[in-house]
């Protein structure tokens, strides 16, 4: 049996982190020797994550130096989930550090920072400076259903409304299934805005109600845009509204265009479950998919529903998982050469 590939985990009191590290407890091949928190440093893990058991929760959070001190000879599995605009030049500081101790580091990071190829995009859609420009050609951004192989030792994982759309988006445009104008509406939990409260957050506000936020002006529509240019020579025109709904975690995302004459439900069903035959995570329902079904778990639900002339897409994932922390650990998966779905398979908790 080959030793298990020591992992660090930035980022480490989030919501994001949390999942890494849920997740990583059960990991057969990936084993979690440092999170970093410069607020938490030298707190028990577990009194943050009160849900973690045994070794991890005892551990204590340790500061970046403690973590770069850790990368030694050999592999390393890097996880960021800091904020975008401080993940960059703190993946950075690691890879650079890497370099000089003789590590062979794969990161994968769940910030915005590694989504976009171009650092003037960044710039323009977050409007500051990119962190780490020198490192944009060794990253790529895509959700790993659609990029089977990369040659990249990094990725940037999608956000996580960016990932629903694309499971809708990508095989629309790649199949030809629909006209390029791709109108979505997405309700997210409230995990999806991270830990520190705000007033679209706070619970008053979210308990028992449902808003849109953005509309038409969300920061996930020009990544999905690239990213589905990228990973299928198609440029789609996205009009997305993004919604505030009255649960912690998940997202419901409905996608409707335009069908192609020579299209019918039922094909596009079947072609949809023949693009994804080969991902264990994703599954082509004959109803409409549900929020319950998949959280806690990698999984992603895709429902179908045309009238003969426009089509309907439905997607349900979990944000935390799937739209981060379990497809950043799919991505570590298969950079490591082990197998994608190794520590993800547990099904969904269903009555949350
Ligand atoms: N929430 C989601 O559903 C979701 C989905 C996809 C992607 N993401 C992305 O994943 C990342 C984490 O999201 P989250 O929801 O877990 O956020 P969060 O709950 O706000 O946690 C972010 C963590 O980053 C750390 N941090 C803050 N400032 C930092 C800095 N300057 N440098 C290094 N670390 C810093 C903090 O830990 P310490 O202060 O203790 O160090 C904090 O616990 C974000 O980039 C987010 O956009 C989130």
């Amino acid at each position: 049996m080959t030793a298990a590939i020591p992992t660090i985990v930035l980022g480490g009191t989030g919501y994001v982190a949390g999942e890494l590290l849920r997740l990583l407890t059960g990991h057969p091949h990936l084993e979690v020797i440092g999170v970093m928190s410069e607020s938490e440093a030298g707190q028990p893990i577990g009194a943050t994550f009160p849900n973690l058991q045994g070794g991890l929760a005892q551990a204590c959070f340790g500061t970046k130096l403690q973590m770069l001190g850790l990368l030694q000879t050999g592999p390393l599995a890097l996880f960021s989930a800091a904020p975008h605009g401080a993940s960059a030049a703190l993946v950075a500081e690691f890879i650079t550090r890497a370099k000089k101790s003789g590590c062979d580091i794969t990161v994968v990071d769940v910030s915005a920072d590694f989504r976009y190829a171009d650092a003037a995009v960044y710039e323009a859609v977050y409007g500051q400076p990119h962190g780490a420009v020198e490192l944009l050609s060794s990253f790529t951004s895509a959700v790993p259903e659609h990029l089977p192989d990369t040659d990249r030792p990094h990725i940037g994982h999608p956000g996580c409304f960016a990932t629903a759309l694309l499971m809708a988006a990508v095989p629309l445009m790649k199949l030809d299934i629909a006209d390029s104008d791709l109108y979505a509406s997405g309700i997210t939990g409230s995990t999806g805005s991270g830990k520190t409260p705000a007033a679209g957050t706070h619970h008053p506000e979210r308990h028992s109600n449902l808003f849109a936020y953005k509309p038409l002006a969300h920061r996930h529509s020009p990544e999905v845009v690239n990213i589905c240019k990228s990973v299928t020579g198609h440029r789609p025109a996205l009009r997305f509204v993004p919604h505030s709904g009255p649960f912690a975690r998940g997202i419901h995302v409905t996608m409707q265009a335009r069908l192609k004459s020579k299209w019918t439900e039922d094909a596009v069903h079947d072609a949809l479950a023949d693009f994804y035959s080969d991902c264990p995570f994703v599954i082509v329902k004959d109803v409409a998919p549900r929020i319950k079904d998949v959280i806690g778990s990698n999984y992603c639900h895709i429902g179908v529903a045309s009238d003969g002339e426009s089509i309907v897409l439905l997607v349900v994932i979990d944000n935390l998982v799937k739209g981060a922390a379990g497809g950043a650990v799919q991505w570590m998966n298969r950079q490591l050469g082990f197998a994608e779905t190794a520590g993800l398979l547990s099904p969904a908790i269903a009555w949350t």
